[in-house]
């Protein structure tokens, strides 16, 4: 566990200098002393992603612990790796004190261990109270930042605490199922052959009871079945495809959607499109996995002259790049690395692209707008907005009651996710 805390103390003293938790994990996993199990890597994804989820809360119980200033780093993430072992895992009390003592000594020398030695043992002491103070604020109950409380709270009055609430908890594995290769009932029973127990979701989902190291869904690498949320499923329902259309997804990358679209349609063309080509180069791989085709470049979907022949689509998808506002469970560095200043900027972009595709799109055809963010700016706002200027697009409705003007909010099953469906008249 020694290892676990130095290399946790590592990632996110990484995440809190601005650094991605994916990118900062990685690198810690490259510092880490001889090869992790696969235990070991579990648990210091356990760690660094938890750590991040309950960062203020965490942050206001050491506070009272310090009776001068909070320590330098990298102390600091350490003592904060070791509150959240303490206050959110079930790891024995004693471990997680030794040995981060051990690695205080690392990173401080023989004073740092005096000194980690009493903050944690008196968090142990004081903790009911400690966590009653660092409750007293929406901050430090949610662990949010104030702006992005401020948002919620007004943007949904009657369900802020729900959703922030969400955002803390920790995330299930859903699956897709290809229906070109089983049914879900099907595949279902496969998994309860290999012994992994899952319940059904939306209109493909499978939710795991547990999550499981993908090595161990039968026929994965054969693209029987995909890792994906249940809200970022619906994308293809909404497209109602029709067999050889001809389909823009234009923000395709790591191409969950796109493979989910050419999964279930028939002689599709498929062009996908994303400015960053080594997610592109992800997205081709993703595709061979599930033995589909699409023709992949990457590009700036909002520069047409870039990458358009002039022939319109049937279908265009834009999963446009946004705040992240509703996965951060999936995500918890998003709301430590997102400034309020980012939020117009989105906008501005997913204005950008909506303009730009929505004239490659077929007369009849449908454009579907997408974003995995609860702020109403990037949603409902953007479709209002974008209704208001364009008299030849019609607003579908979706009767689905897990929608609520296109916005999904998020629980358990669902990421927060929005969608808009566009069709050109
Ligand atoms: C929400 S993600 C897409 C997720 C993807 N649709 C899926 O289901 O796997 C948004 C993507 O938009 C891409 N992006 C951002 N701006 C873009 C632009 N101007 N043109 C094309 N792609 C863009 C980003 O690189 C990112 O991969």
């Amino acid at each position: 566990m020694q290892e676990i805390q130095r290399l946790a103390t590592i990632s996110l003293a990484q995440v809190l200098g601005g650094k991605n938790l994916d990118h900062a994990l990685t690198d810690a996993r490259g510092q880490a002393k001889g090869q992790l199990t696969d235990h070991q890597r579990a648990s210091l994804q356990d760690v660094g992603y938890g750590v991040l989820r309950h960062h203020t809360e965490i942050e206001r119980v050491l506070q009272q612990l310090f009776t001068k200033r909070k320590p330098d780093p990298p102390l600091d993430s350490l003592l904060m790796v070791a509150a959240y072992q303490l206050l959110h895992t079930r790891v024995a009390h004693h471990a997680v004190v030794s040995h981060a003592v051990e690695v205080a000594a690392l990173l401080g020398g023989s004073g740092a261990k005096g000194f980690v030695n009493g903050v944690l043992r008196n968090l142990l002491r004081q903790r009911e109270m400690l966590l009653q103070y660092a409750h007293a604020t929406p901050e430090g109950r949610f662990s949010h930042p104030k702006w992005w409380i401020d948002k919620v709270m007004a943007q949904y009055p009657e369900r802020w605490e729900a959703m922030l609430n969400e955002a803390q908890t920790h995330p299930p594995m859903t699956l897709r199922v290809n229906r070109r290769n089983s049914s879900r009932e099907q595949y279902q029973a496969r998994l309860k052959l290999a012994g992994i127990e899952s319940a059904p979701v939306g209109v493909e989902g499978l939710v795991l009871k547990e999550p499981v190291n993908i090595r161990l869904l039968p026929g994965f690498d054969h693209g029987d079945v995909s890792v994906q949320d249940a809200s970022a499923q619906y994308a293809v329902e909404f497209f109602a495809l029709h067999p050889n259309q001809r389909v823009l997804d234009a923000c395709a990358a790591p191409g969950g959607k796109t493979g989910h679209i050419l999964e279930r349609g028939k002689a599709l063309e498929l062009l996908a499109l994303d400015k960053d080509s080594g997610r592109i180069k992800k997205t081709e791989a993703n595709l061979r996995r599930l033995n589909v085709m699409a023709q992949c470049v990457a590009t700036d979907a909002g520069d047409l002259k870039s990458w358009w022949d002039g022939r319109p689509f049937d279908r265009v998808l834009l999963d446009a790049p946004c705040s992240g506002s509703g996965v951060v469970r999936r995500h918890p560095d998003i709301k430590w690395l997102r400034r309020p200043e980012d939020i117009p900027a989105l906008v501005f972009a997913q204005e950008r692209l909506l303009e730009a595709l929505w004239q490659v799109v077929q007369r009849g055809g449908r454009l579907v707008y997408a974003t995995c963010s609860i702020f109403r700016e990037e949603n409902q706002g953007q479709a209002e907005a974008f209704l208001q200027k364009h008299t030849d697009a019609r607003q579908l409705s979706i009767d689905d009651p897990i929608f609520h003007q296109g916005q999904i909010y998020p629980d358990y099953d669902h990421d927060g996710f929005f969608y808009a469906i566009f069709q050109k008249v």
